[in-house]
């Protein structure tokens, strides 16, 4: 089936928050941020700012009329900043004005004082100072330190990943609406309704139940509308409530790109240990995660680099540190993958490095370590593995020596142009890491014409999820797409949602749903049992029409639909879904997280231009465990999408901040994404449909963030193609492997050395 978005998509019909009819007398907001990262506010002068023509108020943390707070998981982040100020771009004050370009002029006019304090942007500066957001954590297998002395071959090293802008389409707004007796609607730009209905609650001080958020869909999120669209409707919430008058508030690119965060930077140091048969017999990992200036998502995104330290791989001895570390930048928060792929790259990085210094390829060592069934992850839980059979079945289809062969040939024959290869297995566990989140719900109305509608919990970004919540219902319902119409999410409807987020929205949404449509459905045939004086097991709906002891009546769902009304039959429901069977006792870093793991295998092939330093990926072919797909167009599309956006961030993307914790990337120009030369000449992706019975929602497993991982394979088989050219390349494991960084290596090893930035910051 299609996305049911695409025809309102393609003829630029689709309504996103900037295409909301405004209500008359709206006004526009705008925030000052702060120009410097850390810092005592001396002296705020508005006055100037005042006075711009258009001007209605401007608003600081005084007017707030209950918290100043917005930190989700720990309290640690003002809306507008009281005294400190602990980032570049946290904002200061708001002003409200007749229009946009108003409360942007008299953004300008804000004149401010504040006495800088040191800035810290190194994540392993700011652990040394104690700067951590969270205690550390770790996670542990069996016992390492014993273990090296029985190891044949041991490495040691550090690998940084850099951050990622999310440059979502839609940039980040609001728009908040006063209604009577004090509440608010707001249209937001989230992931998370029900996040931004909590943090309204805790700046307004109004009860989450006069606080109605509303979301059509998103131009994207990616993670960065899971925490970060709250500050957005805080702010228009404030204004709103207290100007009485609407107000809305919709960031420029240059404002969002500086005053959000985004992927966290790590930097990580490894060792690993290996047998003569080059088994991995052990594994240690510390991770720096540079937070930013507030907690946001961060001790959740670095509980599920933990998770995934091992990645698609059973090593018997495992121990993994992991520090959340509080720097001068703006908060970093959820990027798809939320943290598994900087833990995922750095044991490739520790494979690859065993495998230069042994003078064989890596994927000798990645096969002889996948997980299999039944063995456990360094948290407990036992693997259901598909690993294997992803890898096996990528080798066979794929013809891997006829690969080798070819770029071997191909090495010989060109002295400039070198190709690589690379294997990249993944598995990434499916479920919120914290428990309590896995758990949605869903509203499903019949009405009497036989229509449906459902509301969820579920927020449209272009994952195509409503697609997929459409096609439970349709076919629980034996009814035609036509007939289900999914509305738009909204905390009236359905309360205390989880975000959009995890990849496990459909999963949630979804069986949320097929649980209300099935009650229904029961209910119905319930009333064409009694009017046939059969069990109900003798009724089933099929293509629109009832059948009674497997033969077609007369009645089609409309009228069996109007018979139950008629009955004073409730035509709807309200279904809750709990993931079963997970658990996680934080105390022993043991349980069973995750419903179930996605696996999968790429086979990624690169060609680097050594005299130029630029590159192209060849293919990326690829063995994905979809497990039955319930939409493969959609599942496609997330596939290649994530596979690009990997790409982006393992070879192109460089978020750069200076010593003074200025982003330096603050725009298109400077900030270089993935654009059609970047995406591979071929992604081949074939489906490992499997039937084993798992919990994804009519056994599609999810497919949102593991993709994502497959780029990494981009960046070791940009790395063994340059090893072709220059076998003594010196090159750090230092991600993004930008075109520069390529010419560095290649040529001047002493000088990339020289230059290699701080941990997770790049310096200029
Ligand atoms: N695909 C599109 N087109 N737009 C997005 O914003 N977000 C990704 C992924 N794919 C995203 C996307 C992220 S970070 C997640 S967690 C999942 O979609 C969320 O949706 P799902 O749970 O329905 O997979
Ligand atoms: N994934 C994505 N988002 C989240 C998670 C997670 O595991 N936990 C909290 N928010
Ligand atoms: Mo996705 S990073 O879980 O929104």
């Amino acid at each position: 089936m299609n996305n049911i978005d695409s025809i309102t998509h393609l003829r630029g019909e689709s309504i996103y928050l900037d295409d909301i009819p405004l209500i008359n007398g709206t006004l526009f907001a705008a925030a000052f941020p702060s120009p410097i990262a850390h810092g005592i506010i001396k002296q705020l002068d508005l006055s100037e700012a005042e006075n711009m023509p258009g001007v209605a108020r401007i608003f600081t943390c005084k007017d707030i009329p209950s918290e100043n707070q917005v930190g989700g998981i720990i309290p640690d982040e003002p809306l507008l900043a009281d005294h400190h100020v602990h980032f570049c771009g946290m904002p200061i004050a708001l002003v409200v004005a007749e229009t946009r370009d108003a409360a942007r002029a008299a953004v300008k006019k804000i004149k401010v004082v504040i006495e800088p304090l040191p800035v810290i942007t190194n994540p392993r500066e700011a652990q040394e100072n104690n700067e951590l957001i969270v205690p550390p954590r770790t996670f542990r297998l069996g016992d390492t330190a014993n273990t090296w002395p029985q190891c044949a071959h041991v490495f040691e090293g550090s690998a940084d990943t850099n951050g990622q802008e999310h440059l979502y389409i839609e940039t980040q707004g609001a728009y908040a609406l006063p209604q009577e007796n004090n509440a608010l609607k707001i249209y937001s730009s989230t992931q998370a309704p029900t996040a931004v209905q909590r943090a309204v609650s805790k700046v307004t001080g109004l009860s989450m139940h006069q606080l109605d958020i509303e979301v059509i869909r998103l131009g994207g999120g990616f993670g960065g509308k899971e925490d970060q669209a709250n500050t957005w409707a805080a702010l228009c919430a404030l204004a709103a409530l207290l100007l009485k008058k609407p107000v809305k508030y919709s960031l420029h690119r240059m404002e969002d790109m500086a005053m959000t965060g985004k992927r966290h930077p790590y930097s990580s140091d490894f060792k690993i240990g290996l047998d003569n048969n080059y088994k991995i017999l052990a594994y240690e990992a510390r991770f720096f995660q540079n937070a930013g200036a507030a907690a946001d998502l961060s001790p959740a995104v670095l509980e599920r680099t933990l998770f995934h330290c091992t990645n698609a791989y059973f090593i018997p001895n495992v121990t993994a540190t992991a520090y959340s570390c509080r720097t001068h930048l703006p908060p970093n928060t959820a990027f798809r993958g939320f943290g598994g792929p900087q833990g995922m790259f750095v044991i490739e990085a520790a494979i690859a490095k065993a495998a230069e210094a042994l003078g064989i390829p890596a994927s000798v060592i990645q096969e002889k370590n996948l997980i299999t069934t039944g063995d456990e992850f360094p948290y407990g839980q036992k693997a259901e593995s598909e690993a294997t059979a992803c890898w096996q079945n990528a080798m066979q289809l794929y013809d891997i020596g006829s690969i080798r062969r070819q770029q071997a040939a191909f090495n010989n024959s060109h002295k400039l142009l070198k190709k690589g290869l690379a294997l990249m297995p993944i598995c990434f566990g499916i479920s919120f890491t914290k428990t309590l989140m896995n758990q949605a719900r869903a509203q499903v109305h019949v009405y009497t014409d036989g229509s449906v509608a459902v509301s969820t919990g579920a927020v449209e970004m272009g994952q195509g999820v409503n697609t997929k919540m459409l096609q439970v219902a349709a076919q629980v319902f034996s009814i035609p797409a036509s007939q289900v119409k999914i509305q738009s999410t909204s905390t009236y409807r359905i309360a205390n949602t989880s975000p959009s987020a995890a990849s496990a929205t459909a999963d949630l949404n979804g069986k949320a749903v097929l649980l209300a449509c099935t009650e229904i459905l029961n209910r119905l045939k319930a009333v064409a049992a009694e009017e046939w004086n059969t069990p109900p097991t003798a009724i089933e709906l099929k293509d629109e029409w009832l059948w009674v002891n497997g033969e077609k009546t007369g009645w089609d769902w409309k009228r069996l639909v109007m018979t139950a009304f008629v009955k004073r039959i409730s035509l709807s429901e309200h279904a809750h879904y709990a993931t079963p069977e997970i658990h996680f006792d934080a105390s022993k870093e043991k349980g069973h997280p995750f419903a179930y793991h996605v696996y999968g295998t790429a086979i990624v092939e690169t060609t680097v231009d050594c005299l130029r330093g630029i590159y192209t990926t060849d293919a990326v072919k690829v063995v994905h465990d979809f497990g039955s797909s319930m939409n493969t167009a959609i599942d496609l599309g997330q596939i290649e999408g994530g596979i690009v956006q990997g790409i982006g961030w393992m070879t192109l993307e460089e978020v750069i901040y200076d010593k003074e914790g200025r982003l330096r990337s603050n725009a298109l120009s400077t900030y270089k994404v993935p654009d059609v030369y970047s995406v591979p000449k071929e992604i081949a992706i074939h489906y490992l449909a499997t039937e084993k019975d798992n919990l994804a929602i009519f056994r599609s497993k999810a497919v949102g963030e593991p993709p994502l991982m497959y780029g990494i394979g981009v960046y070791f088989a940009l790395r063994n193609a340059m090893r072709a050219f220059n076998p003594n390349a010196v090159m750090p494991f230092d991600a993004p492997m930008t075109p520069e960084k390529v010419l560095m290596a290649l040529y001047a090893a002493t000088a990339t050395a020289a230059i290699k930035p701080q941990a997770g910051v790049n310096i200029i």
